[in-house]
């Protein structure tokens, strides 16, 4: 078997696999970080055989230069900056910038990318009558969704994915008005009048303005909540090949719109076992403040016959701490102090964190808080209601499917995203007319 030098240790360049009578060299790919991976796609041509890997558990669906992770290790990179300096030394502009276009942005062009981001932060005007139509008790995800899929139809003018000029005008719409989308969802639903982008304030202060200001009298934005929204939007800014990014990569890969394509990874995000898990986790904490027995409900996630979960445990790569969890934390515990809040919540997840770290269940399965284990206690205290966690996760990920859609268009391997399946089901039968069934 030959070899090949990556670097650290020398590594095969091809596996040998041995099926029936027969053995095949399958090509070995070594990542950067010296990850091991071994190339399938000849597997069928040449065997007959595919392979089987129900959830994905351990396929590569591509090769990839955005976010580096290491569960075993609690390591995450964006474009090969660690996690831990972005969250306290960047905006979220520039961490956006830096997702996708591979680099961090100089002052110029900070300066201009945050330009033409402010220049799109309006919606169509008609695009308001969208929000008549919806019921006022609407789920925020679904208001969100459907806007940003409708966007396919008032931006014609920038939606070939094909066009790359098309696609640097979606991606500034869809940064700006992402935050105004949002915002208007929730002032919808609880009927108080939209609040228009004002183009001099950053980022966040624009979202928080948008969301908490009424026409009648001023909005003072604090600074602390300022901080906290960027850091929560930078940690959830990228995360891989994960559900949402998954859809968006394999929607974008039929050559669908990139606003089509982000409406489906808005739509992924939303359930519970992914992005919805950060409303989950709160509703489980009011629960267990309601009942008082700390106990009770973790027995019930360890019970093999009840799907009870813990919320905001547990992670598909993470196997030692969810690096984004600590950094969320710690700034949790930094804003209730300032804020001199006391948060019976705050205690309950600190609590329950300590019970199931020194449990044997969860020590055994290796399963920790994950980063939607305290980012919901945040929102609580900067008075972002529950319903529209989930949509703030949607705008800090929002660079990342932009990353990786346009990662994929770019790439000289880009093909539509197919994959097989193994068929249980029904051999050939004889059918049944409908009066002998
Ligand atoms: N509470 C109790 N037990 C759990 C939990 C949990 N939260 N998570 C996993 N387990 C147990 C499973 O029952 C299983 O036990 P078993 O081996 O005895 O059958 C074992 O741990 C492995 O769990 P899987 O479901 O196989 O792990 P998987 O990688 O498929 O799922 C997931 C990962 C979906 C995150 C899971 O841990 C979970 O449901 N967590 C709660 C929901 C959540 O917090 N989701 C957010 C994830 S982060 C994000 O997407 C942004």
């Amino acid at each position: 078997m030959s070899s090949v030098v990556t670097g650290k240790e020398s590594m095969p360049e091809t596996a040998k696999l041995k099926i029936e009578d027969r053995e095949i060299d399958l090509r070995v790919v070594v990542g950067t970080e010296q990850e091991k991976a071994i190339d399938l796609g000849k597997l069928r041509n040449e065997t007959g055989y595919i392979t089987l890997d129900e959830g994905y558990v351990n396929t590569g669906s591509t090769r990839s230069a955005i976010t580096f992770l290491n569960g075993e290790q609690g390591i995450l990179r964006y474009r090969g900056y660690p996690i831990e300096d972005l969250a306290s030394k960047c905006d979220f502009v520039e961490v956006s910038y830096l997702l996708i276009y591979g680099e961090l942005p100089n002052r110029q062009q900070l300066e201009e990318f945050t330009r033409s981001i402010r220049r799109h932060t309006l919606l169509h005007e008609d695009m308001r009558y969208f929000y008549r139509g919806f019921p006022r008790d609407a789920h925020p995800m679904a208001t969100l969704s459907s806007v940003v899929s409708a966007m396919s139809t008032f931006y014609q003018d920038s939606a070939d994915p094909r066009d790359p000029e098309h696609v640097r005008v979606s991606i500034y719409r869809l940064l700006a008005k992402l935050p105004t989308i949002a915002a208007y969802s929730y002032k919808k639903s609880i009927g108080q009048p939209f609040i228009y982008p004002q183009n001099d304030l950053t980022y966040c202060e624009n979202f928080l303005q948008m969301m908490f200001a009424v026409p009648c009298e001023p909005y003072d934005i604090d600074p602390d909540f300022v901080n906290a929204l960027n850091m929560l939007l930078i940690v959830h800014a990228d995360h891989e090949q994960n559900c949402s990014t998954s859809t968006v990569r394999m929607v974008g890969s039929s050559q669908a719109n990139l606003f089509a394509s982000i409406a489906a990874g808005i739509c992924a995000l939303w359930g519970p076992l992914h992005g919805g898990a950060n409303e989950a986790v709160v509703s489980m904490l009011e629960e267990i403040h309601r009942d008082g027995n700390l106990k009770k409900f973790i027995d019930m996630a360890k019970d093999k016959n009840n799907k009870y979960r813990l919320m905001g445990f547990g992670h598909r790569v993470y196997k030692n701490f969810d690096p984004r969890a600590t950094i969320i934390k710690g700034a949790c515990d930094r804003l209730l102090a300032k804020l001199k809040i006391d948060d019976p919540l705050f205690q309950i997840a600190q609590e329950l964190e300590q019970v199931a770290l020194n449990d044997e269940y969860f020590v055994e399965r290796r399963l920790y808080p994950n980063v939607d284990f305290y980012s919901g206690v945040i929102y609580r205290a900067m008075g972002i209601p529950v319903p529209m966690f989930t949509v703030l996760f949607s705008m800090g990920r929002l660079p990342g499917w932009l990353a990786h859609w346009k990662e994929m268009q770019e790439s000289e391997s880009f093909r539509i995203c197919r994959p097989r399946q193994v068929y249980v089901g029904e051999n050939e039968r004889q059918f049944i007319p409908l009066d002998n069934r």
